[in-house]
């Protein structure tokens, strides 16, 4: 008898349709190129305009998913974001009237930093092991922004990922077994009065580093799988080079020398879209999950992929998927890749008008000089009210 697997049976992803080449911000802050390109490893950034929030985001991901499998016996719907457009109700209400979801649909949403679509992920998996017919819909959106001048400037971005989770998935199963790590630090945050995030940087990437080889160690003690047993590995990515810094430290904590072609092998394709897209805080990691499925040159059915994920304040969780036969058959690959091209280039001034302008208040319309070509945008907000159109 077969094991039941469950796990991810449709991925699609969402970017905004504006990006600043990060050539145009090093200049305008007197920064060597060479530090984004190489230093950081970021050569665009998209950026959300007024119209666009995690409500639009996470739209825009999901609705490729339900156009293609229908919204039969999806029972849940989990929006994962530290973005959230409201203290009390779930961007996930808005998603669900959008995506015109069944009214026996579960909506909530979670926070945990840039963790929180992991732990969407895990008790879907579960939801799904007790009632094997359902299938649940994980939407992780966020819209990264730093202050202006200041080092995190270059990793701002945004995106949104959106994951249909059931039995005999189509993708990729997902291990229960997980290692974990939490610990309360400082380490980047964003109290409910700012709109830029706080962030000690160098000691965020030494926290990062310092809890996924907790989490590593932790998985050890619970499952029989040793790093060797790994063909790739994805990692939350602030920026891309925080990937490859994360796989050199577990590398080393783990003995084992990693050449150039290795590392090419086991992590590049995965840090593609990540280059061109910038930070989406919840959305990374699995943004660069698709990023491996769609650019690995290789045919990955079998593999093992090691998922390490990473949300400051902080919590640390490593865990298994492996590829599912005919798994590209199911990819987005070629939408997303015309979708990324077709994002229009701003100049710096754009940037700042889109950095800069308030966020709308009672009553207004919401203003884009420039065309927005997403299907689902803010419209206004009338009565405290928000207002999608789509
Ligand atoms: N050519 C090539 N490389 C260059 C260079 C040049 N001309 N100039 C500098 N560099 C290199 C540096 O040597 C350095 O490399 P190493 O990391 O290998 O030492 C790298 O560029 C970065 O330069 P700095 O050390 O000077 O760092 P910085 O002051 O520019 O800040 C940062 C970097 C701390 C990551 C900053 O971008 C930041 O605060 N980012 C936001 C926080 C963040 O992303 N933290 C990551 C972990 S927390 C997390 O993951 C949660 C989350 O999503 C935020």
């Amino acid at each position: 008898m077969h094991a039941t697997h469950i796990g991810i049976d449709q991925i699609s992803f969402y970017t905004a349709n504006f990006y600043l080449d990060l050539a145009i911000l090093a200049k305008r802050n007197q920064i060597d190129i060479g530090k984004y390109h190489f230093g950081i490893g970021q050569e665009k950034m998209s950026v959300a305009p007024h119209d666009e929030d995690v409500v639009t985001l996470g739209a825009n991901a999901a609705l490729p998913i339900i156009e293609k499998t229908g919204k039969e016996n999806i029972t849940g719907l989990f929006f994962a974001t530290e973005t959230g457009i409201d203290q009390s109700k779930s961007a996930g209400v808005y998603v669900h009237r959008l995506l015109n979801l069944n009214s026996n649909c579960r909506v909530v949403e979670l926070k945990q930093a840039c963790y929180s679509a992991t732990a969407a992920l895990h008790m879907a998996c579960a939801l799904v092991a007790r009632n094997p017919n359902d299938k649940i819909l994980v939407i992780a959106a966020d819209i990264a922004r730093y202050d202006l001048n200041s080092a995190a400037e270059p990793t701002q971005g945004c995106g949104a990922v959106a994951m249909l989770i059931s039995q005999n998935p189509r993708i990729l199963s997902i291990d229960p077994q997980v290692g974990n790590y939490t610990e309360d630090v400082m380490d980047f945050w964003r109290p409910n009065y700012r709109k830029t995030a706080l962030v000690d940087g160098k000691f965020s990437t030494d926290m990062y580093l310092k809890a996924v080889c907790h989490a590593w160690q932790n998985y050890q003690n619970i499952s029989p799988l040793q790093w060797q047993d790994f063909q790739h590995f994805c990692y939350h990515l602030p920026f891309s080079r925080m990937g490859v810094k994360a796989h050199r430290h577990l590398c080393a904590y783990n003995q084992q020398n990693l050449s150039e072609a290795q590392l090419e092998r086991q992590l590049n394709a995965g840090l593609l879209y990540n280059r061109v897209i910038g930070n989406s805080y919840t959305a990374a990691l699995y943004i660069s999950l698709v990023s491996l499925l769609d650019n690995h040159p290789d045919d990955l059915t079998g593999r093992n992929i090691g998922l390490c994920s990473y949300g400051s304040g902080c919590v640390a969780e490593f865990f298994r998927a492996v590829v599912m036969p005919d798994y590209r058959q199911q990819l987005f690959t070629q939408s997303h890749q015309k979708m990324l091209a077709a994002r229009e280039a701003l100049d710096y001034d754009q940037y700042l008008a889109m950095w800069h302008y308030p966020d709308p208040q009672t009553g207004e319309a919401v203003e884009n000089p420039l065309a927005n070509q997403a299907r689902f945008r803010l419209a206004g907000i009338d009565g405290h009210q928000r207002r999608y159109q789509g």
